[in-house]
């Protein structure tokens, strides 16, 4: 018998303690209806990031992103105002800009040659005379509130979201000791792995737990043992002490430091920054067993100069990566499996993830209440 969505969500107890919690339930990596409410609840409801702030930095300057299958254009207007709308022309639904980046003085979709400006506001509409009921001024592109923090934009599809700065909590705090100013994009790379984007959540907030079995050479640069796991109300926070090793000569040169950071900020992106280096990854889910995982590389240097030590410390990321989704992959096979419902955490290592379920289960709550 066909299980109903609310019958799914309550596989899992949220109010079980670290010691006797599990793991949400296989189905809710497999099953198109936690997909959908997850759309609604999750990625509909919360602060989502979606690009950088130097992408937008000049008048015109744009970028466009797909969120959980609501495509947007963020934009720079003429005012210098930094505005995001739903790239879905108001005409017949078609993306209006179809670049994924660019600078533009007018948005116009090239279905039928509909003109918006930067403000959104409908201009041109080609052989549109005599049509009656017609309103310009309420046929704009529909926006979408748009916030920054650091060098990140972020959106909200929900209109009574507390702003950004709260839903933040005192994560802005903590990472301004760390000067992000002074570090400068790189790169962009993009991964598309065949698994929930939750499988890469959870891969991310095990608390070191992979670590010295899946990256060795990573491992080698690490001080396991004292690696610490800080949990807040939307983040969380590991951290592990640095080592010098030679044991792994492309890490030793790479990631240097006293510290490593790796922030988690519910639901889907993470900040994670050595000295003078920061990647950020983004991950956003394009099926059930799909997602695309953007990571933004940062250095303190971006000169020339610098390049090939910066494209030495991609790369180590790019086998660490390659590590992380074979696991991945192989995970959501697993899944799959008759064999697993559910798994167990350890106390001292998957507190993360327990803090990401938690969450993700207090939001789904509202779809299964809504659907009862
Ligand atoms: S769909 Fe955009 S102009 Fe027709
Ligand atoms: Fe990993």
């Amino acid at each position: 018998m066909t299980q109903s969505l609310a019958e799914l969500l309550d596989l899992y107890n949220a109010a079980a303690p670290l010691e006797d919690a599990y793991t949400i339930p296989a189905p809710w990596y497999l099953d198109r209806r936690i997909e959908q409410a997850e759309r609604e609840e999750v990625f509909g409801a919360n602060w989502i990031a979606v690009g950088r702030i130097d992408q937008v930095a000049v008048d015109g300057q744009f970028f466009t992103v797909e969120i959980a299958g609501e495509p947007l254009v963020v934009v720079r207007g003429s005012d210098g105002e930094l505005r995001a709308f739903f790239n879905v022309c108001r005409h017949h639904a078609a993306a209006v800009v179809n670049a994924p980046f660019g600078t533009l003085q007018q948005l116009r979709c090239p279905y039928h040659g509909w003109t918006y400006g930067l403000d959104g506001s409908l201009k041109g509409v080609p052989e549109f005379a005599g049509v009656r009921n017609f309103d310009r001024e309420a046929n704009g592109l529909i926006p979408v509130r748009v916030e920054t923090w650091e060098h990140f934009v972020f959106v909200t599809f929900n209109p009574s979201a507390a702003a950004l700065i709260a839903f933040l909590g005192d994560l802005p705090g903590r990472i301004a000791t760390l000067d992000l100013s002074n570090l400068h994009f790189f790169a962009r790379k993009t991964y598309t792995l065949a698994c929930n984007w939750k499988v890469y959540v959870d891969n991310y907030l095990d608390g070191g737990y992979h670590v010295p079995h899946l990256h060795k050479g990573l491992n080698s640069v690490l001080d396991y043992k004292e690696y610490t796991i800080e949990n807040s109300e939307h983040y969380s926070l590991q951290s592990s002490p640095m080592v010098s090793s030679e044991e792994h000569e492309s890490f030793a040169a790479t990631r240097t430091g006293d510290r490593a950071y790796y922030y988690w900020l519910y639901p889907n992106f993470m900040i994670n920054i050595y000295e003078g280096v920061m990647d950020t990854n983004l991950v956003l889910p394009l099926a059930t067993d799909r997602c695309l995982v953007q990571f933004d590389f940062f250095f303190k240097d971006v000169s020339n100069g610098a390049r090939p030590a910066n494209t030495k410390s991609v790369a180590v990321s790019d086998r660490i990566q390659d590590e992380d989704v074979d696991i991945c992959e192989s995970v959501q096979r697993g899944l799959r499996s008759r064999a697993y419902r559910m798994g167990r955490l350890s106390m001292r290592r998957e507190g993360g993830e327990h803090l990401f379920h938690r969450l993700l289960a207090a939001d789904l709550r509202r779809a299964g209440n809504s659907s009862c």
